[in-house]
C-alpha cells in the first residue's frame, strides 16, 4: 500500500514536470532504466574517442589537429560526467566499466565502424555528433535532474563538435575532385549507421514505453530520427553532397524528408558484436584500461592518504 501511494505521488510529480533528484523516492524500475541508459551513454562517449583518436597523428594541418584533439578530450569529459551522473543512482563506476570490459554492457554501435579517411572525421562530427545533439537536446529535458543537467553542459560542446565536422565536410566538398569523392564516400558509409543511433522503430523498442511514461525521454526514437533527417538533408545539399538513399523524397505536406528502410539485420548484428570494428574497439578499450592502472592506483593511494573517496575510471 505504502509503495502504491508513493508511486502515485511519483507519477504526479513527473506529470507536473518536476525533476527527480538522487535522494527522492523513485520506483526501482525508474532507477534501473536510468542506470542502463546513462551507463551506456557514458561507455559510448569513451569508446567513441577511439575512431577519431585514430586520426589525431594524421590530421592534415596543425589547426585540424588542435580541433580534433579538443573534441576527443571533450568526449572523455562527457564520459566521466555521465559516469558521475550514473553514480548518483547508487552504482559504482568501476562496476559499470567492468561490465563494459567483460562485454556485458552496450555502447552505441556507431563506433563499431572504421574511420578510413580524413573525411570520416568531418562526417562523424557532422552526422554522428549532429544525431547526438538531436537526441541530447531532448534528454536535457529529462525528468532525472543529474542527467538533464549533464546534457545541458554536454550539448554546448556537441555544437562545437558538429560545426567543426561540417566545416571539414564543406571544405572537402568544395575542394579537388578527389576530396569531393572522398567526402561523398564517407557520407555513403556513415549515413545509415547514423540513423541507427536513434534505436529501433518505436514499435520494436522495449524500453521506450517506460522511458516516455516517466519522461526520461520526451520524444520517441522515430520522432528524433525524422527530426535529424529533416535537419541534415538540406545541409548535405547545401554543399553538393548526395544522401545514399534512393527512396529519399521531400513531402511538402508534412515538411518531412521521407527515407528508405534501415537495414535492421545490420543494426542487431553490430549490436550483437559482429560489426566491422567491435573486437578492435574492445581490444583497444581493454588495453587503455590496463595501461591506466598505475594512474588509478596512484589516485587511490593519494585519496587514502588524505582521507578522500577516490573516483577513478
Ligand atoms: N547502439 C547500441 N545499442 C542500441 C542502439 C545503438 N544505436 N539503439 C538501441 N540499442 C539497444 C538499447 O540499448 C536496447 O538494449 P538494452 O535494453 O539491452 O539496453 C535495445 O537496443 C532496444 O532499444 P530501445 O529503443 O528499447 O532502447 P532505448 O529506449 O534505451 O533507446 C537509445 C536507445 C536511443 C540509444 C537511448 O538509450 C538513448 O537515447 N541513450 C542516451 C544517448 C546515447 O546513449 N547516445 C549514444 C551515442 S553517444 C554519442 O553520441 C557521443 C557523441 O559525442 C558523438
Amino acid at each position: 500500500m505504502e509503495d502504491k501511494k508513493r508511486l502515485e505521488e511519483f507519477e504526479a510529480r513527473i506529470q507536473r514536470g518536476e525533476k527527480i533528484e538522487p535522494k527522492d523516492w523513485m520506483p526501482e524500475r525508474y532507477r534501473k532504466q536510468l542506470i542502463r541508459m546513462i551507463s551506456q551513454h557514458a561507455h559510448s562517449e569513451v569508446v567513441g574517442m577511439l575512431p577519431e583518436g585514430n586520426w589525431i597523428t594524421r590530421a592534415p594541418s596543425l589547426r585540424r589537429k588542435l580541433v580534433l584533439l579538443a573534441k576527443v578530450q571533450d568526449e572523455a569529459g562527457h564520459g566521466l560526467y555521465l559516469y558521475s551522473a550514473a553514480e548518483t543512482l547508487g552504482v559504482d563506476r568501476q562496476e559499470l566499466i567492468e561490465q563494459l570490459l567483460e562485454g556485458k554492457a552496450k555502447y552505441s554501435n556507431i563506433f563499431n565502424y572504421p574511420t578510413l579517411t580524413w573525411a570520416d572525421i568531418g562526417v562523424i562530427g557532422w552526422l554522428v555528433d549532429g544525431a547526438a545533439i538531436v537526441n541530447q537536446t531532448m534528454l536535457a529535458k529529462s525528468s532525472y535532474g543529474p542527467y538533464s543537467r549533464a546534457m545541458i553542459r554536454i550539448c554546448k560542446e556537441e555544437n562545437f563538435h558538429k560545426r567543426q565536422g561540417y566545416e571539414i565536410v564543406a571544405t572537402m566538398a568544395k575542394g579537388t575532385p578527389e576530396q569531393k569523392k572522398m567526402v561523398q564516400d564517407a557520407v555513403n558509409r556513415w549515413w545509415w549507421p547514423s540513423l541507427m543511433m536513434f534505436g529501433p522503430h518505436d514499435t520494436d523498442s522495449p524500453n521506450s514505453g517506460e522511458l516516455l511514461r516517466w519522461k526520461v525521454k520526451t520524444k520517441t526514437n522515430d520522432e528524433l530520427r525524422q527530426r535529424f533527417v529533416n535537419l541534415t538533408v538540406p545541409q548535405a545539399h547545401a554543399v553538393g553532397l548526395t544522401i545514399p538513399d534512393p527512396d529519399l523524397k521531400y513531402n511538402p505536406e508534412t515538411g518531412n524528408w521521407e527515407f528508405g528502410e534501415i537495414d535492421w539485420d545490420e543494426f542487431w548484428r553490430v549490436i550483437k558484436g559482429d560489426g566491422p570494428c567491435n573486437r578492435e574497439r574492445m581490444r583497444a578499450r581493454r588495453k587503455a584500461h590496463e595501461e591506466g592502472a598505475w594512474v588509478r592506483e596512484a589516485a587511490a593511494a593519494y585519496a587514502a592518504k588524505h582521507g578522500m573517496k577516490s573516483r577513478v575510471a
